[in-house]
């Protein structure tokens, strides 16, 4: 391992009705993201939450707020998720017919700008877009919902997608998401994942706080 490690909660999992005390609970337990999924009912079959949200954790938060954007022509709304405070937004290839013209317009709005793929795209269709992306977030589950099964052909792809990273001397970050536990987190990591997106395994436990901190200590041995 060379990078840097990234814990991100997914609030998908919270309890919306203690949002506030659930985010400052994996603060403590060494999140270093806050991930927020935000679904359009359309792209995906699931409606989650949108900019009202995201600009009220941005204000009762100092992590970095990762909208992955699981909507419909995402560029009609990406800009407007950086001027909401988030600080990453990703955008799903599948979803935009004008992939660069939303990765370059998030970050001309001053956030970091990702690709998203389904777990029936392959890395090789990025090609010539990885180059204007910060990160490119890989799904480990078909996105839509939180507490589904990690596809272990992931580790494959995570593998393919760091090499093609690597061949082309880029900086480009990878993020997993869908999945992910105390089982798995180690072989992600070893496969090339450098921010890891947790929904369930965080706050379907007990104790978030400690679900967190267990998620770290387990990559941390990696490193
Ligand atoms: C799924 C979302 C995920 C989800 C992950 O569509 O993109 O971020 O919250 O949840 P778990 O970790 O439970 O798979
Ligand atoms: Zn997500």
């Amino acid at each position: 391992m060379n990078g840097t490690v990234d814990i991100a909660p997914s609030i998908l999992s919270a309890d919306f009705s203690r949002l506030g005390e659930e985010i400052a609970a994996v603060e403590r337990g060494g999140a270093t993201i806050l991930h927020v999924d935000v679904m359009d009912g359309h792209f995906v079959p699931n409606i989650t939450i949108g900019l009202p949200v995201v600009k009220s954790i941005a204000g009762a938060t100092r992590l970095p707020i990762d909208a992955h954007l699981m909507i419909s022509e995402p560029g009609r709304y990406a800009e407007q998720f950086v001027r909401a405070g988030a600080k990453m937004v990703s955008v799903h290839a599948e979803a935009d017919n004008h992939l660069h013209r939303t990765l370059m317009a998030i970050k001309g709005a001053g956030a970091q700008a990702g690709i998203v793929i389904n777990p029936a795209t392959p890395v090789e269709m990025l090609g010539d877009a990885l180059a204007f992306a910060d990160y490119v977030l890989l799904m480990s589950v078909n996105p839509g919902f939180g507490g589904q099964g990690f596809i272990p052909t992931s580790i494959e792809k995570l593998r393919r997608l760091k090499r093609m990273i690597q061949e082309l001397q880029l900086k480009t970050r990878i993020e997993i998401d869908g999945g992910i536990d105390l089982e798995n987190i180690s072989s992600v990591v070893a496969a090339g994942a450098e921010i890891i997106v947790a929904g369930s395994a965080v706050f379907g436990a007990a104790d978030p706080e400690a679900a967190v901190r267990g998620l770290r200590e387990a990559t941390v041995q990696l490193v």
